[in-house]
């Protein structure tokens, strides 16, 4: 009896430590991991609703304030953002789009229908000189993403020789007399977009040999060479991972894979972008689990296929996504975005940051009003949505040199049938010679309070922004006061030990200082 009293008394101890305030950070400053590569902070922009049209493009006769077309007050939102790169023009659109459509004079480009997206009129007004438009006034590099469902090896092949040629051929001096004469910078070029989807029902197999055939004509300046992008897996599917890096060897730099999330888990019924219960905001969160393991999968697969370590992924597109706004065109994916979206992301980046040894680009779906977007816009008002503060919060991340972190005593967050660790954290020493941590606590109704640690010893002050509301639900919308904007934060050491308490649901990233 004394002994079984002993048991409980010690199992007690143990479950009231891990309870309170026991939690604890450490992180190894002294054992530099892979760079975080910028490109995780990746957007991607499709013809799709209001994403580009409207959203971003407006045409340089319009009444709002842009730059050859493109709205201002856009571009120096994303440029606060220090967007990496951006991904366009598809997505699914990518599969039925045809470059020689967006190229000349804008008012004798041919009006097609996107039949994809919403079946409504796609004028290509935006074509492949205002891409580069858009990402040259960004300072980001640019990801073109060639059709491979309706297009031909031809087309794919002379896209990108009028892109980046240099000489005196036909197609080189059509580009200049489109006005351009100097090459455009493709960083990335992918070919095909979800080829076992809307890019074409294939299989894996028959999509490798595919690749190998259009691949072998890819052809640029050795100087304006881009990284190639295989279109890979959905989801938890590996499949495409393992065919591809065991088949495709030439102008073959990376494998794309896609990812998304919905409260129900589900395709059909997804569930609802606000107003929803805590079940539906753990459950959203808990499957940023499932993209943890699908790359620590992916990563067995290349370092056994591809030991040399010369692929990546590049998860190049993620995000959550809901049942469409009602009243809203359901082909235009419009859905609002609160601060579960943040979180998510959060969630997203330090998943990708604990993968950065392959993972070297990912691109939240999508940039500007469709699905998670960093932007909502209607005519000439725009707002930054929860999603773009938790990328700003990040940013310091960009190009940081991961460093690792361990949890002791993680809490439990469980609600009704789902659980997950209670808080996420991520490290790295950044480019301005700073130690950054980001620390997510899920748990939508308890704070956590954690003790941090830089090797053995307790830094004497964190500083940075919190990002957190009231509501799960909580978001910035137009012609209201913002409820989800970061405030700073900051703690210091008392006693030897620094002690920073999480709100419940909220996101802190902060630099440590002394
Ligand atoms: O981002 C919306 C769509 O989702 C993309 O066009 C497609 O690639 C994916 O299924």
């Amino acid at each position: 009896m004394k002994k079984q009293l002993l048991a409980l008394a010690a199992m007690l101890a143990v479950s009231a430590g891990a309870l309170a305030a026991d939690i604890k950070v450490v992180v190894s400053a002294d054992q530099p991991g892979p760079v975080i590569h910028r490109n995780i902070y990746g957007q991607f922009a499709e013809h799709l609703g209001t994403g580009i049209y409207e959203g971003m493009w407006v045409g340089p006769e319009s009444k709002i304030p842009n730059v050859r077309g493109w709205r201002k007050d856009v571009v120096a939102a994303l440029k606060d953002l220090k967007v990496p790169l951006v991904r366009w023009p598809g997505g699914c659109f990518a599969d039925e789009y045809h470059w020689r459509d967006g190229i000349g004079p804008r008012n004798k480009r041919p009006v097609k229908v996107n039949t994809h997206w919403g079946g409504v009129p796609e004028n290509n007004a935006v074509g492949t000189h205002e891409f580069f438009d858009l990402v040259e006034q960004l300072g980001a590099e640019a990801y073109v993403n060639a059709n491979m469902g309706t297009g031909t090896p031809q087309e794919a092949a002379e896209w990108l020789e009028y892109m980046t040629g240099e000489g005196n051929a036909t197609i080189v001096e059509q580009r200049r007399k489109n006005g351009r004469d100097k090459p455009f910078r493709v960083h990335y070029y992918a070919l095909g977009n979800e080829t076992w989807g809307c890019g074409g029902n294939m299989r894996p197999e028959y999509y490798a040999d595919l690749y190998r055939h259009w691949a072998t004509f890819l052809k640029t300046p050795a100087h304006n060479r881009p990284l190639f992008i295989a279109s890979g897996g959905n989801d938890v599917d590996t499949t495409w991972t393992e065919v591809l890096s065991k088949n495709v060897k030439h102008n073959f730099d990376a494998i794309a894979h896609h990812a998304y999330t919905f409260p129900s888990g589900k395709w059909e019924g997804k569930g609802a972008a606000a107003g929803f219960p805590e079940a539906e905001w753990i459950s959203m969160l808990s499957q940023v689990k499932k993209i943890d393991d699908t790359l620590a999968k992916s990563r067995v697969i290349l370092d056994k296929n591809d030991p040399a370590k010369k692929l990546a992924i590049y998860f190049d597109e993620w995000g959550s996504w809901y049942d469409p706004e009602p009243g809203s065109n359901p082909g235009f994916l419009v859905q609002r975005n609160t601060l579960r979206d943040a979180l998510l992301a959060a969630l997203h980046f330090n998943v990708f940051h604990s993968h950065a040894e392959r993972v070297k680009m990912s691109n939240v779906a999508q940039m500007v009003n469709v699905l998670q977007a960093m932007i909502l816009t209607s005519k000439d008002k725009l707002v930054l949505t929860p999603t773009y503060h938790a990328f700003k919060l990040y940013t310091p991340f960009q190009d940081a040199t991961s460093l690792p972190v361990k949890v002791e005593n993680n809490p439990v967050y469980k609600h009704d049938k789902f659980e997950m660790p209670g808080l996420s954290v991520t490290a790295g020493r950044a480019k301005d010679g700073k130690l950054y941590v980001g620390l997510v606590n899920a748990n939508a109704t308890q704070a956590a309070e954690l003790d941090l640690q830089v090797g053995a010893a307790a830094p004497k002050t964190v500083k940075g922004q919190v990002l957190t509301a009231g509501a799960m639900d909580a978001q910035n919308e137009l012609g209201k006061a913002a409820q989800v904007v970061p405030q700073p934060f900051e703690a210091k050491a008392t006693d030897g030990k620094l002690t920073i308490k999480l709100p419940a649901k909220s996101i802190v990233v902060v630099a440590v200082e002394g």
